[in-house]
């Protein structure tokens, strides 16, 4: 379905419905119907709707002051970058208002590295089936042929590799002089929640510091809590020199950051790359809500609670009829492969009143909050089950 209002660019195939309202885990639409809500607005609302201490801190901020520019001191953006050093050992962080724009800072800095070392054009290894946004570089980054089409000339300066094959970033090394950094999600997202083998993360290390290339994160979608920590590279114990994080650092206000440690932390100086909104006070105060939330004792535990009862759920109500084919993610980013087709599969979930999304074409993607309780994970988890059993039966897979 396009817009109703033809004053909308029709960029955005909406499903039909209009929200009003939401609390916790649970969206109310214009009639006051409920959704359970599998999908966090992308990955973006991890704590949920109107989480009582974000919405606390904005209205107050907002009451006070919501921008002023980086003409000035941002008490507010120290605070927040401060609460980012503290959680990755990063040093230093440029603050923007996207995920996009996260990656847009990373590859200018990545460039400046190269230019730094001589190097004329400098390359950047890039994944196929990765995702990094819409914006001309980041679009250029992004592996799927599909979103780039018609948009040249892109940028130059990508090598695009599989995943989880370190032989093709040997190659790689091995006959180029002018590779600066691999750009990496953790776990692709938008790619079908495919995680990169552990394996090959720890040979992307080695091979980083071997040939003095940055190895970045894309962690816009993994952050935040989403996986069980506040960014994945924590739990996989491999340290990034670039990390970008967006979405769910202001829980639904526009925030995103490239954090940078040791020569990486040293590219960009005065000048070198702006952005007017970026890291204001009115979407620092919400970052703040929510690293010091996410800090609390218990609060990320919930992903693995939370993933268990919705995964019990599912498994029980399907039994070993083999309609999955494969589940994949960790914490609440879960990819669910079905062996039936998905192209129903959101709109069924409507009509039953759950929110859901399809990523990779073939893998329904789960993205609960973290303060969904275990009851509603089992209604998500029963409810899946079911939409998959009517469609396998409409199919005669049953
Ligand atoms: C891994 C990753 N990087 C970048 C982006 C782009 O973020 P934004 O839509 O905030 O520009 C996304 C969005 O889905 C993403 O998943």
């Amino acid at each position: 379905m396009t817009d109703a209002s033809p004053a909308i660019m029709p960029t955005y195939n909406r499903l039909p419905v209009t929200f009003s309202r939401g609390e916790g885990a649970v969206l109310y639409d214009t009639d006051d119907r409920a959704y359970l809500d599998g999908v966090s607005g992308i990955a973006v609302t991890n704590l949920g709707h109107q989480h009582p201490r974000v919405t606390e801190a904005v209205a107050e901020q907002a009451s006070r002051l919501i921008h002023t520019s980086n003409l000035f001191h941002i008490g507010l953006q120290e605070t927040v970058a401060e609460q980012l050093r503290a959680v990755t050992g990063m040093e230093n962080m440029f603050f923007c208002n996207s995920g996009a724009e996260a990656n847009e800072a990373a590859i200018k800095l990545a460039r400046r590295y190269g230019d730094q070392k001589g190097i004329a054009s400098p390359q950047i290894i890039v994944l196929d089936g990765a995702f990094h946004g819409r914006t001309l570089g980041a679009l250029s980054a992004t592996g799927n042929a599909k979103i780039r089409q018609g948009f040249g000339p892109l940028l130059d300066g990508f090598q695009r590799v599989a995943p989880d094959d370190l032989t093709a970033i040997e190659t790689l090394a091995a006959e180029r002089e002018d590779v600066v950094a691999v750009l990496v999600e953790p776990i692709l997202g938008e790619g079908g929640i495919k995680p990169l083998g552990l394996d090959y993360l720890l040979g992307l290390r080695a091979l980083c510091i071997e040939h003095e290339w940055l190895l970045m994160f894309d962690e816009v979608q993994t952050g935040n809590g989403r996986c069980g920590s506040t960014y994945v590279c924590e739990q996989l114990g491999v340290a990034p020199d670039v990390l970008l994080t967006a979405k769910g650092l202001g829980n639904g206000l526009p925030i995103g950051v490239c954090m940078a440690r040791g020569i990486a932390a040293e590219q960009l100086g005065p000048g070198d790359h702006g952005s007017t909104y970026g890291g204001n006070p009115l979407c620092c105060a919400a970052a703040q809500a929510v690293l010091t939330t996410l800090a609390e004792d218990g609060v990320m535990q919930q992903a693995a609670v939370i993933r268990e009862a919705m995964l019990s759920a599912l498994h029980d109500h399907l039994s070993d009829t083999g309609l999955v084919k494969e589940v994949r993610g960790r914490g609440l980013m879960i990819g669910v492969q079905p062996n039936t087709p998905t192209d129903e599969i959101v709109n069924r979930g409507i009509a039953r009143g759950l929110l859901l999304n399809i990523a990779g074409g073939d893998t329904i993607r789960v993205l609960p909050p973290l303060v969904m309780t275990t009851e509603q994970a089992g209604e998500l988890g029963a409810g899946i089950a079911a939409i998959l059993n009517d469609v396998a039966q409409q199919e005669g897979h049953q």
